[in-house]
C-alpha cells in the first residue's frame, strides 16, 4: 500500500505527477484557507506532510497524526514547523535550500533599487498621468554605485547578494555570529563587522538571516536609531525579524530614509502605518517567485518526501 500524504495546498503539477505513482496524496485546500481544524482532521490517518510556509505545523498538529514520518516543507525557511517537537517524536523535517538562492538574490536586488531610486512611486505618478514635462528634481533618489552594503545574515542569500554588489563597486560589511573563513571573505569582498557597527556605517541594510528566537526583533526600535539618516533598510528573510511597529515609526520620523519589504510580522497582514507612507516598497513575500524557482521548491520537497517515506535519507533534511 502508498503510504498517505497530505499535500496542504495546491502545488505544480511538476510536483504532483512526481507524487502520483509514489505516494496515496490527498490536497488539504485546492484553493483558499486550510483551517486549523481541517488541518488537524486531514493529517489523522497520514505519514508524510508536503507543507508551504503558511501553514503552522505545530505540536497540535504533529500529536494530530500518530502515523506521521516526515515533513517536507516547501520552502527554506522553516520557522512554521516545531521541528524540536518533530525531532523529539522522530518525525524528519526537510526544507528546500539553495534552489532559491539566487532568485531570491535577485528580488533583493530589485527591492534595493526600487528602494534606493523610488521606481514604484515614479510609475504610480506617471500612470496618474502627473508627468507634465521633465524637472530637474523630480522623484530623485539615492546612489547605490560606490555604497556601503550591510548584509545581515551571510548565508547562501547573504552570499548572492553580496557576488551582486561587486558590479556596483559597493564596499561590504556583514554581520554573522561565526566570521567566514578568510578565503570566503577574499572571495565576497566583505567583511566581519559587529551589529551595531554594521547599522552605524552602511547606505544599504539587507537582512538574510533566519528567525530563530534570538534573531526576533533583531530590528529594535533601538538598533534603528543607530542607522544613518539617508540608510534604506530591505528584509527579504522573515518579518519578525524587524520590529515592525518601530521600523514605520522611523520611517515616518524620517530617522532613517526608506524601507523595502517583502515580509511581514504579522503576514498577510500590514502594519497600518507602512501602508500610508511613501518611503517604503511593500512585496507580498515573492522572494523566490519564479516559475523556475517555485517548481524546483514544489519538486525538491516532494523528493525529500518520497525519500524519507521509503526509508532512505532525504536530501535536505534538516
Ligand atoms: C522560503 O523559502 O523560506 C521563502 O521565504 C519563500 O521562498
Amino acid at each position: 500500500m502508498k503510504p498517505k500524504v497530505l499535500v496542504t495546498r495546491k502545488i505544480f503539477n511538476e510536483a504532483l505527477d512526481y507524487l502520483e505513482d509514489r505516494v496515496d496524496y490527498e490536497i488539504g485546500a485546492r484553493e483558499g484557507e486550510l483551517t486549523k481544524q481541517n488541518l488537524l482532521k486531514k493529517v489523522e490517518d497520514k505519514q508524510g506532510i508536503l507543507s508551504l510556509l503558511v501553514d503552522t505545523i505545530d505540536r497540535e498538529v504533529i500529536d494530530a497524526a500518530p502515523q506521521l514520518r516526515i515533513i517536507a516543507n516547501c520552502a527554506v525557511g522553516y520557522d512554521n514547523i516545531d521541528t524540536d517537537y518533530a525531532r523529539k517524536k522522530g518525525i524528519l523535517v526537510t526544507n528546500t535550500p539553495g534552489v532559491l538562492t539566487e532568485t531570491t538574490a535577485d528580488l533583493t536586488w530589485a527591492l534595493i533599487l526600487s528602494v534606493a531610486r523610488r521606481i514604484p512611486q515614479a510609475d504610480v505618478f506617471a500612470r496618474a498621468k502627473m508627468y507634465l514635462g521633465w524637472e530637474l528634481d523630480l522623484y530623485l533618489g539615492r546612489e547605490v554605485t560606490g555604497k556601503c552594503l550591510g548584509i545581515i545574515g551571510m548565508g547562501r542569500i547573504g552570499k548572492a547578494v553580496a557576488s551582486r554588489a561587486r558590479a556596483f563597486r559597493m564596499k561590504v560589511v556583514y554581520n554573522e555570529p561565526q566570521r567566514l573563513p578568510e578565503e570566503e571573505e577574499v572571495r565576497y569582498q566583505a567583511s566581519w563587522s559587529s551589529l551595531e557597527e554594521l547599522l552605524r556605517t552602511s547606505d544599504i541594510v539587507t537582512l538574510h538571516t533566519s528567525l530563530t528566537p534570538e534573531t526576533t526583533h533583531l530590528i529594535s526600535a533601538d538598533r534603528l536609531k543607530l542607522m544613518k539618516k539617508e540608510a534604506i533598510l530591505v528584509n527579504v528573510s522573515r518579518g519578525p525579524i524587524v520590529d515592525e511597529r518601530a521600523l514605520a515609526e522611523a520611517l515616518a520620523k524620517r530617522t532613517i530614509w526608506a524601507a523595502g519589504l517583502d515580509v511581514y510580522e504579522r503576514e498577510p497582514e500590514i502594519e497600518e502605518r507602512l501602508l500610508a507612507l511613501d518611503n517604503v516598497v511593500l512585496l507580498p513575500h515573492i522572494g523566490s517567485a519564479t516559475f523556475e524557482t517555485r517548481i524546483r521548491m514544489a519538486t525538491m520537497a516532494a523528493k525529500n518526501l518520497v525519500q524519507g517515506l521509503t526509508g532512505k535519507r532525504p536530501d535536505n533534511l534538516i
